[in-house]
């Protein structure tokens, strides 16, 4: 099938190339000509496990294009994915701008039927909203053409999402006529495995599962760090008490773990922009409100616990960090916990060395020479007061603890994901202080 994904981002890029491995004819269109020709390079300009191989062979066998030519795009496929940013607006709404100059473009250029497909987390009710803006371009143009839009979130993990494309657990489609269907249907044929996981929906709520299912994820996340602090004071262990539920098969032991707070491109636009489509409804989503808010709090944990050891005023001090990223696997450092702790660390008179095994790069974008940065994990350690892990990064989960202790100036470590176990630490005479341990 000829496909075009408008948007080469993180969404747009995973989408295209997964589905030019079947076989399918696409071609990705971007309007940052620098991104484009990159990838016309074949170089990746985001770090994912496994796309680059896939845009590789793919764009070698001549089923993967990267383009700039917007006319172009429109008239190759009969599929036309929306993969562009929905930035959050000052008041925590989507911003559909791009979203909806995609759509009107998609109108301008078309010339036969387009199943037009919202790829970007949009809140409900954009879908009408696209609808509206290719009928007003049509009529400008005084023709009539057949058209329809269909709602298909995503459900990709960065640092998994080529996985999470083509092994998907449910393939969401919303749509309102039988054409579309049809259409999204056969290109995710090659998708379903052993049983079919096509889930057909109204648009609406097709885009309503987006929105609940990440709401929901975040609110388990909350709920965990607000019972690992309680199981502080409590003198319990969260650990204990997170396999304790999550043996329960009504809870299930996925995102249950306590750390710094969630981060990242999703979970905290997301949750801000469900709260604000409710209250421009009149409702307030109390339980999502308070997620939100538990959720700040919590980046700020490691912090409180670095000044309740060390005193509030930290000049002088130094501190190594263990991660960079908001979470492993990837390099992306949206909404990061580790910008806040080290805002905060550094406005409080500290200096900061970070190791991130990927995401050492984006950091000097962001934070420059703010902090200093080290090529190893133990290079970080050098005549720092304390060790802060930020990302639960695999390498570091066996570190060799005696090295550990002969750098540091005073063997202290605050884990922020609970990555290692604190009786073993402490038999190296490390003070380990983590989150909601024992
Ligand atoms: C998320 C959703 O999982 C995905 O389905 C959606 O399409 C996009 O948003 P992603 O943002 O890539 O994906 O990361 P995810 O692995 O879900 O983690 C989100 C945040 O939650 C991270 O900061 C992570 O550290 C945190 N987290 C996750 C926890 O703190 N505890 C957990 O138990 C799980």
């Amino acid at each position: 099938m000829k496909i075009t994904v408008i948007g080469s981002g993180y969404v747009g890029l995973v989408t295209g190339a997964c589905l030019s491995e079947h076989g399918n004819d696409v071609l990705c269109l971007d309007v940052d000509s620098r991104k484009i020709e990159m990838l016309q390079r074949g170089e990746i300009p985001i770090h994912e496990p496994g796309l680059e191989e896939i845009v590789r062979r793919n764009a070698a066998a001549g089923r993967l294009r990267f383009t700039t030519d917007l006319a172009a795009s429109v008239a190759h496929g009969t599929v036309q994915f929306i993969a562009v940013g929905t930035p959050p607006d000052e008041d925590g709404s989507a911003d559909l701008q791009y979203v909806l100059a995609a759509a009107r473009n998609i109108a301008r250029h078309m010339t036969d039927y387009k199943v037009v497909v919202d790829k970007s987390t949009v809140p409900v009710g954009t879908a009408d909203k696209v609808k509206a803006a290719i009928a007003e371009e049509l009529a400008a143009r005084g023709i009539a053409l057949p058209y329809s839009v269909v709602s298909n979130p995503e459900f990709l993990k960065e640092g998994a999402a080529v996985e999470d494309f083509m092994k998907p657990d449910r393939i969401v489609i919303g749509a309102d006529d039988e054409r579309a269907v049809h259409v999204m249907r056969s290109i995710y044929l090659p998708f379903q495995r052993n049983h079919d996981r096509t889930l057909v929906m109204d648009v609406r709520s097709a885009e309503l599962t987006k929105y609940a299912a990440n709401a929901m994820l975040a609110t388990r996340i909350s709920f965990m760090n607000e019972l690992a602090n309680l199981a502080e004071v409590l003198g319990a262990d969260i650990e204990l008490v997170r396999r304790g539920i999550g043996s329960d098969p009504r809870i299930g032991y996925s995102f249950l773990y306590p750390g710094v707070g969630y981060g990242g491109s999703c979970f905290p636009k997301d949750v801000k922009a469900l709260c604000r489509t409710a209250q421009e409804h009149d409702m307030d989503l109390r339980v999502l409100q308070a997620v939100e808010a538990a959720n700040d709090v919590q980046k700020m944990r490691l912090v409180h616990k670095v000044t309740a050891r060390l005193g509030e005023n930290l000049a002088g001090r130094r501190f190594a960090l263990w991660g960079l990223a908001f979470k492993p696997r990837t390099d992306d450092m949206r909404e990061a916990p580790s910008l806040v702790i080290v805002n905060e660390l550094l406005s409080r008179g500290a200096t900061v060395c970070a190791f991130d095994p990927v995401a050492m790069h984006e950091a000097r974008r962001i934070l420059g020479d703010r902090i200093d940065y080290a090529d190893s994990p133990l290079a970080a350690l050098a005549g720092a007061d304390a060790l802060l892990v930020v990302t639960e990064w695999k390498e570091f989960q066996c570190p060799d603890f005696e090295r550990i202790k002969a750098l540091l100036k005073q063997p202290l470590i605050f884990d922020g994901r609970n990555l290692f176990d604190p009786l073993a630490v402490k038999e190296y005479g490390i003070e380990y202080e983590a989150i909601g341990r024992r």
